[in-house]
């Protein structure tokens, strides 16, 4: 109940942001459902508003509500993206992927104007090493990758859901999901560099650098942190 309560706090202060857009791209996940019922309350309000999703099912749960949905490959555009992530560090750098939609959501991220992400106190932690970062693979490339990670000495286990699908967890564009141990001497830049560099990676679940708002929710209250967006392809002016 409390973290729930934490997340609700949370997703209600995300709401201006939207409103303040025309185009919104909106990431996966529990805490983002809990953002999506939200949503369907101001439906009023969000008939002029065109969204992204980051996800299929993000995809269905706005049509659903009745929302437009563009088609990914049209945009052009994100005034701002709404997501939440797995892990948080005091630098505001995020781990996604725990819904495999990492791909699409770290193109929103890197592309949108201005970015919100949602979390609950439980996914604040000190630093990142030795935390599982997931990873989207080409699946051909699996068997061939994955040697080959492990003849580097990384530690990792391809992902496999638990009920209705027999076999690896399938991506949102077609991937093979792992998650990579980010060992603890090695520097964050640096893993998702060479990681990313090797061929048959589609992406990886590391967002570092590029949180322009981090919203936390705690049971009885909301910090807004402003992240430091080291990577941005506009010079963004908006204040939290
Ligand atoms: C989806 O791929 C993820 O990046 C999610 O945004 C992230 O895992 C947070 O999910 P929950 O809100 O379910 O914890």
């Amino acid at each position: 109940m409390s973290i729930e309560q934490a997340r609700s706090l949370a997703v209600r202060e995300a709401i201006n942001y939207i409103l303040d857009a025309e185009v919104v791209g909106i990431g996966t996940g529990s805490t983002i459902d809990k953002l999506i019922k939200l949503l369907s309350d101001l439906r009023g309000s969000l008939s002029s508003k065109y969204f992204i999703a980051s996800s299929l099912d993000t995809s269905l749960k706005l049509r659903e509500l009745g929302l437009k949905v563009l088609d990914f490959r049209s945009i052009d555009s994100v005034d701002v993206y709404v997501d939440s992530a797995d892990k948080v560090d005091t630098n505001l750098n995020l781990v996604k992927g725990g819904g495999a939609a990492l791909t699409l959501e770290k193109i929103l991220t890197y592309y949108s104007k201005f970015n919100v992400f949602v979390v609950d106190y439980s996914k604040l932690v000190n630093d990142l090493h030795n935390e599982f970062i997931p990873v989207d693979v080409l699946p051909q490339a699996l068997t061939l990758l994955t040697r080959y990670l492990g003849r580097l000495g990384y530690e990792f286990s391809i992902r496999y859901s638990s009920k209705g699908r027999y076999g690896p967890v399938l991506s949102d564009v077609g991937g093979v999901i792992i998650d990579v141990k980010l060992p603890p001497n090695e520097d964050l830049v640096g893993f998702e560099k060479s990681i990313k560099s090797l061929p048959g990676v589609i992406e990886v679940g590391l967002f570092i650098g590029l949180t322009d708002v981090l919203i936390i929710g705690y049971e009885d209250r909301v910090e807004r942190l402003r992240g430091r967006r080291l990577y941005s392809v506009y010079s963004s002016s908006r204040t939290a």
